[in-house]
């Protein structure tokens, strides 16, 4: 594996509550690569989570945020600026919530401030961090920034419920943003659609391991794991992506472009 292709970078990376959460792979893999970084979460995740070990092995300040608060973005890039020593070349947002999932709501019956929160949460934080770094300038010339979705954004999963919408939300300001911030200063956005990975928010869907096997024996190189996903991030952070822009990219082992496999048409023999 290349070393240090993200070295002298300075990045903030947001989500990482636990071991199993793909944006602490993230920044483990980041650090291995030889980016600078805050980490950030939710006030309240940070006291359920783990962050300060993740801190202490990467070496990285942790500066609380809620990503839904203007206020709280406008101090993370202020401090992340001056603890890293200049402005930020890389963002992660890895960040998602439903209400609505977590009180196990039917999809027909959601209720509406729970709805708005899942976009504000999970789809409308990306503009706020967006549109926050764009009028402080706080990100460097071909900077990149990558937001973590899902493929309940193009197609109906039952079960995923008004995350959906907010993934469909998200991968559209990732091609809006994408385009006035590559206009004004070449910073790139995607997304990564990523498979089924068993985290915190990923188990927290309904019948998750269920659909974790489905997706297993229908993706011909199998479920895409957090590992790969940090890896896949890494490379799009890096300098040998300069030219990707205003993408949603399937990291899923081949999974949405397979109609059926045999071991999927196996349990379905006559
Ligand atoms: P996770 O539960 O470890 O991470 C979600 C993070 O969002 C947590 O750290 C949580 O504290 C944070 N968060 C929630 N509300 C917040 C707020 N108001 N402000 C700041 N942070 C907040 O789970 P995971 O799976 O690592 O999720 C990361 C991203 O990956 C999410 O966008 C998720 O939808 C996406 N994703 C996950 C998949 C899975 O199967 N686990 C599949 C595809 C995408």
């Amino acid at each position: 594996m290349a070393q240090d292709i993200l070295k002298g970078k300075r990045g903030i990376i947001t989500g990482a509550l636990d071991e199993n959460s793909i944006a602490w792979k993230v920044a483990e893999k980041a650090h291995q690569q030889g980016a600078m970084f805050t980490l950030t979460n939710a006030p309240i995740a940070m006291r359920m989570g783990q962050i300060n070990k993740l801190a202490e092995l990467t070496g990285s300040q942790i500066i609380p945020a809620d990503a839904t608060n203007m206020d709280d973005i406008k101090n993370l890039y202020e401090k992340s600026i001056d603890v890293l020593g200049g402005k930020i070349d890389f963002v992660l947002h890895s960040i998602g919530m439903s209400p609505n999932v977590r009180k196990n709501i039917p999809y027909t019956e959601l209720n509406y401030d729970f709805y708005n929160k899942s976009l504000d949460v999970s789809a409308i934080s990306l503009h706020k961090m967006l549109s926050s770094a764009y009028k402080m300038d706080a990100l460097n010339e071909e900077a990149s920034v990558v937001a973590l979705s899902y493929i309940a954004a193009q197609r109906a999963y039952p079960f995923y419920n008004d995350m959906a919408e907010a993934k469909a939300m998200l991968e559209s300001i990732v091609r809006s943003f994408g385009y006035h911030y590559g206009k004004a200063k070449k910073v790139r956005i995607n997304s990564v659609s990523q498979s089924p990975t068993k985290t915190t928010a990923g188990t927290g869907i309904k019948g998750f391991d269920d659909f974790f096997n489905f997706a297993e024996s229908l993706s011909p190189l199998g479920n895409a794991s957090a590992e790969s996903c940090a890896d896949f991030c890494v490379a799009l952070f890096s300098d040998m992506c300069k030219m990707i822009t205003m993408q949603n990219i399937f990291h899923d082992g081949g999974y949405s472009n397979t109609g059926v496999s045999m071991e999927a048409m196996e349990k379905f023999k006559s």
